[in-house]
């Protein structure tokens, strides 16, 4: 009933020439068998670059981030709007490098989650605890409680258009994986959480899991039952890794 995902999140890295040289390659090595959905979310200089290499492609495009604004005086920041208009289809929000780095509070991820719709853009909207709300036997309540910040400003009809993503904040970039149960045990809570609101949105809702995905644990991962893909950093960076990951997905 899901279709698999893979998405890269490509962070603050790259530049024309390499952009162009990874999609090249992972063009080249693509197969329109796979049946997932596929995309890669970059920079903000280079998406219309990135939508422009993916024309014709089975691969979407997204963006990292957002206003929170519509359109006006707001110096230095980039509309929902600007970004559909760059060929972006999807938008990660409330990535926990911008809840830890850029002070992002759940109200402003709300805020972005609302804007992007009005876009038209698919939110991915990540959730994750740190080493130590997990060490403290908070993970549940903390990933609830970041979704339900969401839920309660967008209702749980803005779902049928969203995505989620979880991300334990201590395997991001680390090497360090949650293992398949502890990852299925998370994603099915948030499942939960909105089947107890909607119980068929929530059966619809692809949540997505993060934090060190490579092409040697992406199959492990995603035959869990309520794992429907990944959002991939590093491994997105490398063609051939991230090849692997779509396949495994596929
Ligand atoms: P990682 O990053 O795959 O490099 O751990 C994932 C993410 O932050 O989205």
């Amino acid at each position: 009933m899901r279709v698999p995902v893979v998405a890269g999140n490509w962070k603050m890295n790259g530049n024309r020439a390499s952009i162009q040289a990874l999609l090249e390659s992972i063009r080249a090595g693509f197969s329109r068998e796979w049946e997932s959905r596929f995309l890669v979310c970059g920079s903000f200089p280079y998406l219309d670059l990135i939508s422009r290499l993916l024309q014709d492609s089975a691969i979407a495009v997204g963006a990292q981030n957002l206003s929170e604004f519509r359109a006006g005086a707001y110096t230095g920041e980039v509309s929902g709007e600007m970004l559909a208009d760059a060929g972006c289809r999807y938008v990660i929000i409330g990535h926990s490098e911008r809840r830890a780095l850029f002070g992002e509070t759940s109200q402003q991820v709300a805020a972005k989650f609302l804007r992007a719709q009005e876009a038209g853009l698919t939110p991915i909207l990540c959730v994750g605890e740190t080493l130590e709300q997990r060490q403290q036997g908070l993970t549940l309540d903390t990933v609830r409680e970041q979704l339900r910040a969401v839920a309660d400003v967008a209702g749980v009809d803005a779902f049928r258009h969203a995505m989620l993503a979880y991300e334990p904040v201590w395997a991001i970039g680390t090497g360090l994986t949650a293992t398949p149960e502890q990852a299925q045990e998370v994603h099915a809570s948030l499942r939960e959480r909105i089947a107890v609101l909607h119980p068929e949105i929530a059966a619809r809702l692809p949540i997505l899991y993060g934090g060190s995905v490579k092409a040697s644990n992406a199959a492990e991962l995603f035959a869990s039952p309520d794992i429907d893909g990944g959002l991939i950093g590093g491994a997105s960076l490398d063609a051939q890794e991230f090849l692997a990951i779509c396949r495994a997905a596929g």
